[in-house]
C-alpha cells in the first residue's frame, strides 16, 4: 500500500515538475531577470550617505560594511568587540568609506542603543540606512536547557535589539526619507529542530517589520532580508549553549545545519 502510494507520488510529483520546467520557470527567470535590471539601473546612490550596521564585526554585517564602502557611503559600524570594528573600518576607508565611525556597543541595552544612534547623528548631522544585522543564535532542544532564563539572549539580540535601534532612529529616518535593512532569517518559517528560538526570534523580527512598513507607510523603505546559510561566525559554530554562554561548538553545528538541508528538501518534494 505505502509503496503503491510512494509510486503514484513519484510518477505525479514528475509531471509536476516536468510542468513547472516548462511552463512556469521561463516566464519567473524572465521576471526575475527584468526585475533585477530595473534595481541595477535604478539602484540608490548611497554615495555620502550615512549608514549604521549593527553586527558589523564579523560575518554579513563585515561584508556589508564593505559593499557599502565600495559605494562610497559614510559608515557608522556597531558591535561589542572594538578591535575587530576597527579592522573592519580600517579595510572600509581603503575600499572607499569616506569617513568611519566606530562605536562599541551592546545592542540587548536600551541605553547604548540611544547612545550609538545619538552619536551616528551628531557625527554625520542625518542618518541615511539603518541595518539592523547583530545577531545570535542556540542550537539545543528546549528539554535540554538546564535553566529556561538561559536562552533569553536569543530574543533580546535578535528581536529587541533591532527594536531599540529602530525605535531611536526613527525620527531621523524620517527626516531623511532613509531606509531600514533588517537582517531575518529563512529559520522564520522553517521548523528545524534545535532552532525553535533563534528561530521564534526570526519569525518575531519579520512580523514586527512587516507591520512597521504599514505604520509608516512610504515614509521610511524597510527591506526585510531572509539569507539562507552564509558562511560566517555563526555558522562556524559561535552559538549560546544550553548553559547561556557564547561557545565555539562545531559538533553542535554539524548535528543542526544538515537538518536544515534535509528539511528543504523534504519541503520541496512534499
Ligand atoms: N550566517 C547565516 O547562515 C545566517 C542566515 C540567516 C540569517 N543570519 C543572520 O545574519 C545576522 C548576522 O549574522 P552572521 O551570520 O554574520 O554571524 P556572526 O558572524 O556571528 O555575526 C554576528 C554579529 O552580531 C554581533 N552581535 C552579537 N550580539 C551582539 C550584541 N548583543 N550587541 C551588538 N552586537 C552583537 C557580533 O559582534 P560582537 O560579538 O563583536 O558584538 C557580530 O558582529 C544575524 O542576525 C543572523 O541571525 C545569518
Ligand atoms: C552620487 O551621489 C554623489 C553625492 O551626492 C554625487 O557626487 C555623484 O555624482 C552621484 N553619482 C551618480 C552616479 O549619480
Ligand atoms: C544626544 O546628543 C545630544 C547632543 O545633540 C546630547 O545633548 C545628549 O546628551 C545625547 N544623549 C545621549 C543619550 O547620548
Amino acid at each position: 500500500m505505502k509503496n503503491l502510494i510512494n509510486q503514484i507520488l513519484d510518477v505525479a510529483t514528475s509531471c509536476l515538475a516536468f510542468i513547472a520546467l516548462i511552463f512556469i520557470l521561463p516566464p519567473f527567470l524572465c521576471l526575475k531577470f527584468f526585475l533585477s535590471s530595473l534595481n541595477f539601473i535604478f539602484s540608490e546612490n548611497v554615495s555620502g550617505k550615512v549608514v549604521l550596521i549593527t553586527g558589523a564585526s564579523s560575518g554579513i554585517g563585515e561584508h556589508l560594511a564593505y559593499e557599502y564602502a565600495r559605494r562610497g557611503a559614510k559608515l557608522a559600524l556597531v558591535a561589542r568587540r572594538r578591535q575587530r570594528l576597527q579592522d573592519v573600518a580600517e579595510t572600509s576607508r581603503y575600499l572607499g568609506a569616506p569617513d568611519v565611525l566606530v562605536i562599541s556597543a551592546d545592542v540587548t541595552k536600551v541605553g547604548e542603543s540611544k547612545h550609538f544612534i545619538n552619536e551616528t547623528v551628531n557625527h554625520f548631522g542625518g542618518l541615511d540606512h539603518l541595518l539592523n544585522n547583530a545577531g545570535i543564535s542556540t542550537m539545543s532542544m528546549l528539554e535540554e536547557f538546564p535553566d529556561i532564563t538561559n536562552v533569553a539572549p536569543v530574543m533580546e539580540t535578535n528581536f529587541w535589539g533591532s527594536v531599540y535601534s529602530t525605535h531611536f532612529a526613527i525620527p531621523h529616518l524620517k527626516a531623511s526619507r532613509g531606509k531600514i535593512i533588517v537582517t531575518a532569517s529563512s529559520g522564520a518559517w522553517l521548523p528545524v529542530p534545535r532552532m525553535a528560538f533563534y528561530s521564534a526570534s526570526k519569525a518575531a523580527v519579520l512580523s514586527f517589520f512587516e507591520t512597521l512598513r504599514v505604520e509608516l507607510g512610504g515614509d521610511i523603505g524597510i527591506t526585510i532580508v531572509t539569507p539562507g546559510l552564509t558562511e560566517s561566525e555563526l555558522t562556524k559554530g559561535k552559538i549560546l549553549s544550553k548553559d547561556g554562554k557564547m561557545v565555539l561548538d562545531q559538533n553542535m553545528r554539524d548535528a543542526s545545519l544538515p537538518r536544515i538541508f534535509s528539511r528543504v528538501a523534504f519541503q520541496k518534494i512534499r
